[in-house]
Order: structure tokens, then sequence, then C-alpha cells
């Protein structure tokens, strides 16, 4: 993955316990990185080392994490470091989720080398519909739930996310039922 994952990472870490504990979660998750370079690429067992290592420390299930990660990811790294492509991408929350599936392609604009997730969505109603989500990489679905309550946040629009079939119990991908 790209490096601004593991940059994001670490700011949350930092604003969350400091500068030491970041120190202690590379440590534990055999990371020997002084400085990630965002546009620089990274292996994805280094960001699951973090999340795991990071997951250890605090003794907060990794599902917990993910999803903390996720609304980090869309309120301070996506708002913050690409408001224009945020903007873009629809003027409240049903808009934002409809376009979803195209997001990524217009990421890939800026970062050439991005192996994206895929969206679909389906039964799109007024104010609910079911967000649909694959991917070659596995466990990330706790992460997908904190993203859309991210949007959530960022549109001041009160959102339920449901997960309403799971990968890892069999599924053939990961679906959520989401409501504002
Ligand atoms: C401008 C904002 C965004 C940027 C720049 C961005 C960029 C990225 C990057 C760099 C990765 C790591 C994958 C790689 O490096 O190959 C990633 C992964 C991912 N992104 Fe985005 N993203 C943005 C917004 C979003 C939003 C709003 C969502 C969903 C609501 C989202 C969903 C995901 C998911 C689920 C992954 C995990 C990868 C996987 O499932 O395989 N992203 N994105």
């Amino acid at each position: 993955m790209y490096g601004m994952v593991n940059r994001s990472i670490e700011r949350m870490v930092v604003a969350d316990h400091g500068e030491d504990f970041w120190e202690r979660v590379k440590r534990d998750a055999g990371v020997d990185v002084e400085v990630f370079i965002s546009h620089e690429g990274y292996s994805d067992q280094l960001t699951y080392a973090l999340l795991g290592a990071l997951s250890e420390i605090e003794g907060t299930p990794l599902s917990e994490v993910l999803v903390r990660f996720g609304i980090h990811w869309a309120v301070v790294t996506a708002q913050e470091g690409y408001p224009d492509l945020m903007a873009a991408g629809g003027r409240d929350l049903r808009e934002f989720l409809i376009n979803l599936p195209e997001f990524h392609s217009r990421v890939s604009m800026v970062l050439p080398h991005l192996q994206p997730p895929e969206f679909a969505c389906s039964d799109v109603a007024e104010r609910s519909l079911r967000l649909h989500y694959r991917s070659g990489r596995a466990g990330l679905a706790p992460f997908v739930l904190g993203l859309v309550k991210g949007l959530g946040q960022i549109y001041e629009t009160a959102v339920e996310v449901e997960p309403v079939a799971s990968k890892a119990a069999g599924a053939d991908h990961d679906e959520f039922l989401v409501r504002w």
C-alpha cells in the first residue's frame, strides 16, 4: 500500500497516545522505518503488522481499531489531503455513496499504482442503500464500516452501518446496509 496509509496510522496513534507509544507500536510490529514516504509503496504485511501491534498494546480488538482508523482516514487524511477529490465525490452522503464505485478511479489518476477496493450499490432508496465491498485484501470490512461513519461525520448526517454479509464468514463478499 502507499505510504500515506502508514502515515495516517502514525498520525492517529500519535494524536491518541503520543510519540513514545508510536515508537513502541513500530517496535512490536517489527517495523524498522523511520519516516514513511506518502507516494512510495510498502508491503500490505507492514500495515497489518502496525494495526495488529496497536490492537495488542491498546488491548482493543482489531476490528475496533480498524473502525477507528476508517473514521480517521475519511475525516482527517482524505478531507485534509484531498479536499477537491472528496468534494467531487458528492454533495451529500447519499450521492457520495452512489458515486463511491467510481471514486478510486479518480484517485488512481494521482496514485497510479493504487490497488483499490471495489464498491457497488444496490437497493438504493431515499434514506438507505446496500453497499457491496470486494477486495483482494482480507479483513478490512471494519475499516469500510469506519469509513462510512466518517463520511457521515463529514456530511453531518447521522448514519447507521450494519454488516449484513461477511466474506470472513463465507459469503461471496462483504455487504452493508447503510441507513441515514
Ligand atoms: C481522496 C480520498 C482517498 C484517497 C486518496 C484514497 C486512497 C487509498 C489508498 C492509497 C489506499 C491503499 C491501497 C493502495 O495503496 O494500493 C486505499 C485503500 C482503501 N480505500 Fe481509499 N482513498 C480515499 C478515500 C476512500 C473512501 C472515501 C473510501 C470508502 C468509503 C475508501 C475505501 C478504501 C478501502 C476500503 C481501502 C482498503 C483497500 C482494500 O480494501 O483492498 N477510500 N485508498
